[in-house]
């Protein structure tokens, strides 16, 4: 099997530089680009149960390579990132008689790839893992960058580590298995990417989204590579989140509450909440005097265009309270020095952090959203 055709980008970390490796049915051949990390190793496979029916084309591949190779299915769904799940993986992966040496492989989306980090951040103080997104947005996001994590009742993603893989394998030809709904809210965070530092990206997008969205590999891997070099710039400059890291977080803070508000329950998909909180960003912008109501046209057009919500109503009407979602916005100090941060464009391809907005602006801006309903 060729590898030419795959590409590759290095994500340079103080933990260690690594590559992400781009092409079309990479899982099959996962053997010949893993064989210099996992020949002669131990490897547990932790998947998606989701994913049952290519885990046997995963197995047969790193098998060629690795000494042994235990695969442990995990239900899809963010409610899987959770203390039972590490508890249950932990003592399973210890009973399989692994050691310092043994290697994870994290085989489904964010949640795989956040509680399998996690788990590999802890076991015998660490181990290495590989990552192999299988959704949109864990390729272009989840995978890269080292966050790793699991949920408290008091909210997201509240107790984990930074912890790198050593590898990420990026199978564009995995995606196609996705709902559409899934592979626009992974698109919502590509144009996250491009808002935050690249306008030319976006203004490629604005050209090419659309065929992205429909499949159209060359485009998608494409696309996801020049996302996928955003976060990595990014990383490299602020790892640990002391600055300029924060800026992946346009849109969240607003997304994040709305999700919250609805528990979790599905009705909303992290990236259409995203895709929500991004144009709320936008709107604040505009209210703050940081940037032109142009720019907001232009980006909302664009998502009007691919598909994806700009306002909740295209949702849901379940969220009545602006002061319930500004209440909950306030879980986002929890992660951040105790002061709420919002991400502020002043234009397509630039944005700041922002400290101490006048809450009366943000509430204003949020009665206004949801009185739309
Ligand atoms: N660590 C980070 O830096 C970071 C960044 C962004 C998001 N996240 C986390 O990522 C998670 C969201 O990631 P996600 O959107 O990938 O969610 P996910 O892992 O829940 O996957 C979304 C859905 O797609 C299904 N699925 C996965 N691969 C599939 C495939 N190839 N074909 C068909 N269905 C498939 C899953 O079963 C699930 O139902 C959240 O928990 C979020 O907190 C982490
Ligand atoms: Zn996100």
């Amino acid at each position: 099997m060729k590898i030419s055709s795959i590409k590759t980008c290095v994500v340079e970390t103080k933990e260690r530089h690594y590559k992400i490796y781009f092409g079309n049915d990479i899982v099959k051949k996962a053997n010949i680009i893993l064989d210099r990390y996992i020949k002669h190793k131990s490897i547990v496979i932790i998947y998606d149960k989701v994913l049952i029916r290519k885990l046997n084309t995963l197995e047969i591949s790193v098998s060629k390579a690795a000494s042994n190779v235990t695969s442990i299915g995990i239900n899809s769904g963010e409610n899987s990132k959770s203390f039972n799940n590490l508890n249950f993986l932990c003592e399973k992966i210890i009973k399989t008689g692994i050691d310092r040496k043994s290697i994870l492989i994290a085989f489904g989306g964010g949640v795989i790839g956040d509680l399998t980090g996690f788990v590999a951040s802890v076991l015998l103080r660490g181990i290495n893992f590989i990552q192999i997104p299988t959704t949109m947005l864990s390729q272009v996001d989840s995978s890269i960058g080292g966050k790793t994590g699991i949920n408290s009742i008091f909210g997201k993603n509240l107790i984990g580590s930074f912890h790198q893989p050593i590898a990420v394998l990026s199978d564009a030809n995995i995606l196609n298995s996705l709902n559409s709904r899934e592979i626009l809210s992974g698109y919502a965070e590509i144009i996250k990417h491009s808002l935050i530092q690249d306008k030319n990206f976006f203004l490629w997008l604005e050209k090419n989204g659309k065929n992205v969205i429909k499949g159209n590999n060359k485009l998608r891997t494409e696309c996801i590579i020049r996302a996928c070099k955003i976060k990595s710039d990014i990383i490299k400059k602020d790892e640990f989140e002391f600055g300029q890291r924060a800026l992946l977080n346009l849109g969240h803070t607003f997304g994040h509450a709305i999700e919250s508000y609805l528990e979790y329950d599905g009705t909303i998909l992290h990236g259409e909440a995203v895709s929500i909180g991004i144009i709320m960003a936008f709107k604040l912008a505009i209210k703050t005097n940081s940037c032109s109501q142009k720019d907001l046209d232009s980006v909302t057009k664009h998502f009007n265009d691919v598909g994806l919500p700009v306002s909740l109503r295209q949702i849901t009407d379940k969220i009545k309270s602006p002061k319930k979602i500004w209440a909950l916005m306030q879980n986002d100090k929890k992660s951040s020095e105790g002061i709420l941060k919002f991400i502020i464009p002043s234009k397509i391809g630039q944005c700041s952090i922002k400290r101490n907005i006048d809450p009366e602006i943000i509430l204003s801006l949020l009665n206004e959203e949801i009185k739309n309903e």
